[in-house]
């Protein structure tokens, strides 16, 4: 059995960590809203169409910011055509998804269903085929009371109290080919500080984040950051990332070892963000938005996994399904994000529902839970609180991950890969510290000691895992408990000592109770 240790103290920490940290996406893109979290005439809908079995998976998942609408969508999205009379709104074909967008479901009512999930909204504008005018119109809308054309419209159209969305993403990957209206860091640059300037004349109180590179292997990483930021330092308070793990090598231990390659893309795009403030002579600190994070590999460079042909309306795209291991290095990447947690002040989830995500429904049908529901619902309701500074000393392994970049082939060699990686919150509300624990040895358990100090009358709470002899089982409609958490047993305290066996490839939460300070 290896061994590995770590130290954490109760006054060495890292940050608070920030309640838009768990976050979660919902693109119109194939069945994530319609047959995903809005489907009219389905057994468990509401009379607004809202399917109620989703709104109770979404509600155990407990995300609390919800990005709106793309992505992808959102660089071609007419939001009017999405408002009003629900009988007059226009079809349209979706150049991203290579859909047919029937507007059935627009602005108001995510606004709704936001409300019925008890989550914050998070709205994204349309700067690819559209501009700063038209996202200075979506924010009056939106967000003035009244008394003029836009806001009235907004109350004309039921709506009478503003919706106040406070956090708004300032277009989507505009750095991609695939983007519509693709632009140059200097071109983004300038459009994103004219809308964000108009934007926060009519309400100041809004935050809004610029698009970053949307990968770190984009060619153009670092200097996208670094010209977009040069342009919009004063009018953003955050700069977004996307990541999404693979396994296209089929190198599980590789696979495993991304989420290290994540900590290295944060604290690149800090140093940037910093390295700007620096120029600038200025103690302003921008913030990063990790807007889009998950695993996505199997539907993502096949045609047939992300287009249907004859313009179909929410078709099955993207509907990735996630076996054991994805979710052991999702767990790694809720683990990176919360060790950064004080940079990293929003993030979410891409997606919420049947687009590479962890809720899955059949249209007409059941919803259930994906394998990497369990670490997000984990994070999500048990890492509020402050993350402490952990010392590691673990044995490691050495691995080259792998990731295509268009025709061409990236590789990262990782020479030292520690096998636990661990992230350690405080809950000071309910007298609890939190040890999130992945196991990256497949074949040896890891005897894992923590020395946690600083605090009294340590005790277990709970304490669970997630694991599987079959690395590749998955949930399914009628198997939907194949993969779930499990006790994990014998965790034992000596003092300030914690010790638990953590099993091969598996996901450990060990909730400790500690005495009120
Ligand atoms: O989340 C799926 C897609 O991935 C999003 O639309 C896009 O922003 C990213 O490329």
């Amino acid at each position: 059995m290896k061994e590995a240790k770590v130290t954490i103290d109760r006054d060495f920490s890292i940050a608070e960590t920030d309640p838009r940290l768990f976050g979660a996406f919902v693109e119109h893109l194939g069945r994530c809203v319609y047959g995903g979290i809005y489907e009219p005439g389905h057994p468990t809908a509401d009379e607004r169409g809202f399917r109620r079995d989703v709104l109770e998976l979404v509600r155990e998942l407990a995300p609390t910011i919800i990005r709106y609408p793309g992505g992808n969508f959102v660089s071609g999205y007419n939001w009017e055509d999405g408002v009003g009379p629900v009988e007059n709104r226009p079809r349209r074909l979706d150049l991203a998804w290579m859909s047919t967008e029937p507007n059935t479901f627009g602005t108001n009512e995510f606004m709704d269903w936001c409300q019925a999930a008890d989550v914050e909204p998070m709205m994204a504008v349309n700067l690819g085929t559209r501009g700063p005018d038209d996202a200075r119109r979506l924010l009056e809308y939106c967000n003035f009371p009244g008394g003029t054309e836009l806001s009235d419209l907004r109350r004309a159209h039921g709506w009478e109290k503003p919706h106040n969305v406070r956090f708004w993403c300032l277009g989507n990957e505009m750095d991609g080919p695939w983007q519509m209206e693709t632009k140059t860091a200097w071109e983004y640059g300038r459009i994103a500080a004219e809308a964000a300037k108009l934007m926060k004349w009519i309400d100041p109180s809004i935050e809004l984040a610029a698009c970053g590179s949307s990968s770190r292997n984009m060619p153009t990483f670092g200097s996208w950051e670094d010209t977009v930021l040069e342009h919009s330092f004063d009018h953003v308070e955050y700069i977004s990332l996307h990541t999404y793990l693979n396994n296209y090598a089929d190198d599980t231990p590789a696979f495993l070892a991304s989420p290290d390659l994540m900590d290295s893309f944060i604290e690149e795009v800090v140093a940037i963000a910093d390295a700007v403030a620096a120029r600038r002579h200025s103690s302003k600190r921008i913030m990063l938005s990790f807007d889009e994070w998950n695993v996505w590999y199997r539907t993502r460079r096949k045609n047939e996994g992300r287009v249907k042909l004859g313009w179909p309306i929410a078709p099955p795209i993207l509907e990735e399904i996630y076996n054991m291991q994805d979710a052991l290095a999702f767990g790694g990447a809720c683990i990176s994000l919360l060790n950064h947690a004080d940079r990293i002040k929003s993030a979410c989830v891409a997606q919420l529902v049947n687009a590479i995500a962890p809720i899955m429904t059949e249209t007409g049908g059941p919803a259930w839970r994906q394998t990497i529901f369990y670490p997000f619902k984990d994070m999500s309701t048990l890492g509020r609180g402050t993350v402490l500074q952990t010392k590691v000393d673990s044995p490691t392994y050495e691995t080259t991950y792998y990731d295509p970049r268009g025709t061409s082939e990236l590789r990262f060699p990782l020479p030292a890969v520690p096998y636990l990686k661990v992230s350690v919150v405080h809950n000071h509300d309910e007298d609890c510290v939190t040890i999130f624990a992945l196991n990256r040895s497949l074949d040896e358990s890891l005897s894992m000691k923590a020395l946690v100090r600083g605090f009294d009358g340590l005790k277990v709470r709970e304490a669970h895992q997630l694991r599987s002899d079959d690395l590749m089982a998955i949930n399914t409609k009628d198997a939907p408990d194949t993969i779930k958490p499990s006790p994990l047993e014998g965790v034992e305290i000596r003092g300030e000592q914690v010790q638990a066996r953590l099993a091969p490839a598996s996901w450990n939460v060990i909730r400790l109770e500690v005495q009120k300070h």
